[in-house]
């Protein structure tokens, strides 16, 4: 097992990461200090049947804990669902020594992080991933929900006591989450780490290939570009907006589709190539990676996406500014910058690309 350090002007913790990790969950409820009163176990339901009766055997008698699961699905990450569970924590009587654990992907983590971030002005929680996307999403403090009018609207910075990254879990994931997550380490190493990018090229040639030890390396390095970045900007007043390269357009396209129909990530595959194509030093970075991905069986979009609908939900996004739409290009690998567009000249490109699709 390995311990990545995570360092924030707010919090420092440890990323422990490894097959069987989770055994060394016990060990840093521990280490809490105040010792937590009560657990609150917030799970899906596709987590909760394969890994949830495991989770209370490591936790056995050493703490009381509760569970709530809650439906798959992006579009679980609501209003009625934050409620339910911060409902369900005042009925069980947890309190402001009460430790969340996040047993899930990014949305179990954002969804259960944002309920620990605000119950009772914040408690603590652990972040117990079990995705591939999620050595994104576990890692950095941002939580909460979506908004029909926008995804990742209403939320707050808190960040994990611990992440407690059990690579077995992995084994279960479906070949589109693989999808989905292996996408944002495709992200990470495009906007840090060239050397990745080019063995991930090389070396990744069918989803399956994303296994045993090169993922394991894969994710570890994810995880310490995720830390480089959140180390300097916790709170996104800088360069943090560049680990949303892909996301402008990602976000609009999992808006449009109700969150149904494709995953966060393989929505971001094609916000990556959409952003490449907008710098010509970078547009033949992007037509390799289209074709990678496809070889990959990334799905393509649907023919039935509207670009004004699209241009809308981007204007509305968190970069946006003075009507202006941010978008994270690159100059070229490892090298990300932000740049303005006005909406009617984004639009014109953007239905240039989804006709070229
Ligand atoms: N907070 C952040 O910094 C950040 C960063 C990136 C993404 N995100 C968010 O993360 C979310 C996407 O995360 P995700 O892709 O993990 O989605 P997810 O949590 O919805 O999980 C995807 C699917 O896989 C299932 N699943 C999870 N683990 C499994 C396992 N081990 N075996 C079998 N099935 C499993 C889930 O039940 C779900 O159906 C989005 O909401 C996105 O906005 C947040």
């Amino acid at each position: 097992m390995n311990t990545i350090q995570i360092t924030t002007p707010s919090k420092n913790y440890s990323v422990f990461i490894g097959e069987n990790a989770i055994l060394k969950l016990n060990s840093v409820l521990e280490n809490l200090n105040p010792s937590p009163k009560n657990l609150l176990i917030i799970t899906d339901e596709n987590v909760g049947r394969l890994y949830l009766d495991k989770v209370k055997d490591i936790i056995g008698e050493s703490f009381s804990y509760e569970t709530i699961q809650i439906q798959a699905g992006d579009n679980q990450k609501s209003f009625e669902n934050y409620y339910a569970c911060q409902s369900f924590a005042l009925a069980k009587g947890l309190d402001r020594t009460s430790v969340v654990l996040a047993l899930g992907g990014g949305m179990i983590g954002d969804l259960a992080g944002f309920v620990a971030g605000t119950y009772m002005r914040g408690i603590r929680f652990i972040q117990l991933p079990t995705t591939i996307l999620a050595h994104d999403s576990a890692v950095g403090g941002k939580t909460g929900i979506n908004h029909p009018e926008g995804k990742n609207m209403i939320g707050v910075f808190h960040q994990p006591e611990a992440v407690i990254y059990s690579t077995d879990f992995l084994a279960t994931l479906p070949q589109h989450e693989k999808r989905s997550g292996f996408a944002e380490v495709i992200k990470h190493a495009l906007i840090a780490d060239k050397k990745l990018h080019d063995s991930l090229r090389q070396n990744v040639r069918n989803i399956d290939d994303l296994s045993g030890d090169s993922l394991l390396q894969a994710l570890n390095r994810g995880i310490e570009i995720k830390n480089e970045i959140v180390s300097q900007d916790e709170t996104e007043k800088g360069i943090r907006a560049f680990l949303n390269f892909g996301h402008t357009l990602g976000h609009a396209i999992e808006g449009e589709l109700q969150y149904k129909g494709i995953t966060h990530g393989e929505a971001v595959a094609h916000g990556m190539v959409f952003a490449l194509s907008l710098n010509e030093n970078t547009e033949q970075i992007g037509n390799e990676l289209r074709n990678w991905l496809k070889s990959l069986g990334y799905p393509p979009l649907p023919k039935t996406l509207s670009v004004s609908s699209l241009i809308n939900r981007m204007k509305k996004d968190k970069k946006a500014e003075k009507g202006l739409i941010q978008m994270v290009l690159l100059k070229e690998l490892e090298k990300p910058y932000l740049s303005s567009y006005q909406a009617e000249n984004l639009e014109i490109k953007l239905s240039a690309f989804l006709n070229g699709n």
